[in-house]
């Protein structure tokens, strides 16, 4: 099988977690030290060599689109101040990888988001990363998205990232069950179900999906029956239980950096670590941040 081509961001949540600051801006523009949070996470889909990122994008929310649309007023006069170099990170993205955007006409779920880039994704296999949940690899040749893809293309099955948390936790995440023999998912594990969000004492491990995956096409097939579940939405979840159930899916563990960017302590945590390794902020930040702790 050939390699993974094309990464969908779902960006079309309502993001109620940071209202009132999401009414007209989505989450995903929000800026972590100086970036939007989508834009680190494009960066980390190009370090895989992700050729098309899909967009699903919010009624009423064109800032990701108009963010990378070329704006030549302003950038005809960062060239002319000599301040060509802040415009790099968007002319890298613009040049690496083609932006496809799609309207999730209502926000029905996440599940509904993946489903509404069935139209462009065909029979390939895919990749789906949140928009709101950004990593850093510890190695810097391989990130967890380089990693799914080859571990699917090796395969032929789907593979998804899981994350140990505390019992105290499962209840934020969907849970895979891979059996009894569930410590170690370093070489992967074929998932039995998927439980959206389960209180700790109904999961059936403490391994999450933090929200990095790659889908055979199949996946369509069981989205688009999927009903309503947990919260009134259309969960990948459910959909993710039946590909399980009838087809095959993996479940790896990997060492990486990861925020959750969609909720507001995990967005503070992010700006504080990314903000503590720029040049121009760390120190003068540490040093803030000593002195509140005194
Ligand atoms: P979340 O559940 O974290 O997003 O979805 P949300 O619903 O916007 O958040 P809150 O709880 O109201 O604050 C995870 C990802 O899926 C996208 C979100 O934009 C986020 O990146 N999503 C969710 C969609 O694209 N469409 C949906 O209908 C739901």
């Amino acid at each position: 099988m050939s390699k993974i081509k094309k990464a969908i961001i779902p960006a079309a949540g309502l993001g109620t977690r940071f209202f009132p600051a999401t009414k007209t801006i989505p989450k995903e523009m929000l800026p972590i030290v100086d970036k939007p949070t989508i834009l680190y996470v494009i960066e980390e889909a190009m370090q895989a060599g992700i050729e098309d990122i899909v967009l699903i994008q919010g009624r009423g929310k064109t800032a990701i689109e108009d963010f990378f649309d070329v704006s030549y007023e302003l950038e005809d006069k960062l060239v002319k101040d000599g301040k060509e170099e802040i415009l790099e990170s968007i002319r890298r993205v613009r040049s690496s990888v083609n932006i496809i955007s799609i309207r999730q006409k209502a926000a029905l779920g996440l599940g509904h988001a993946v489903y509404c880039s069935k139209p462009v994704v065909g029979d390939e296999a895919f990749a789906v990363m949140l928009g709101d949940e950004i990593t850093f690899a510890k190695n810097e040749s391989e990130n967890i998205m380089s990693f799914l893809g080859k571990q699917s293309c090796d395969t032929g099955a789907s593979a998804v990232w899981v994350l140990p948390v505390e019992p105290k936790n499962t209840h934020k995440y969907g849970i895979v069950d891979v059996g009894p023999d569930n410590k170690d998912l370093s070489k992967g594990k074929k998932v039995l179900s998927v439980i959206e969000k389960p209180s700790s004492d109904k999961a059936p491990s403490n391994w999450a999906l933090p929200g990095r995956y790659v889908f055979n096409s199949e996946i369509f097939k069981y989205l688009e029956n999927t009903k309503p579940g947990k919260n009134g939405e259309i969960q990948l979840s459910d959909a993710m239980c039946e590909l399980a159930r009838q087809s095959e899916m993996m479940a790896y563990s990997f060492s990486a950096r990861r925020y959750d960017a969609g909720d507001k302590l995990g967005f503070l945590i992010a700006n504080i670590d990314i903000a503590l390794e720029h040049p121009e902020l760390s120190q003068d930040l540490l040093n803030y941040l000593r002195a509140k702790i005194k």
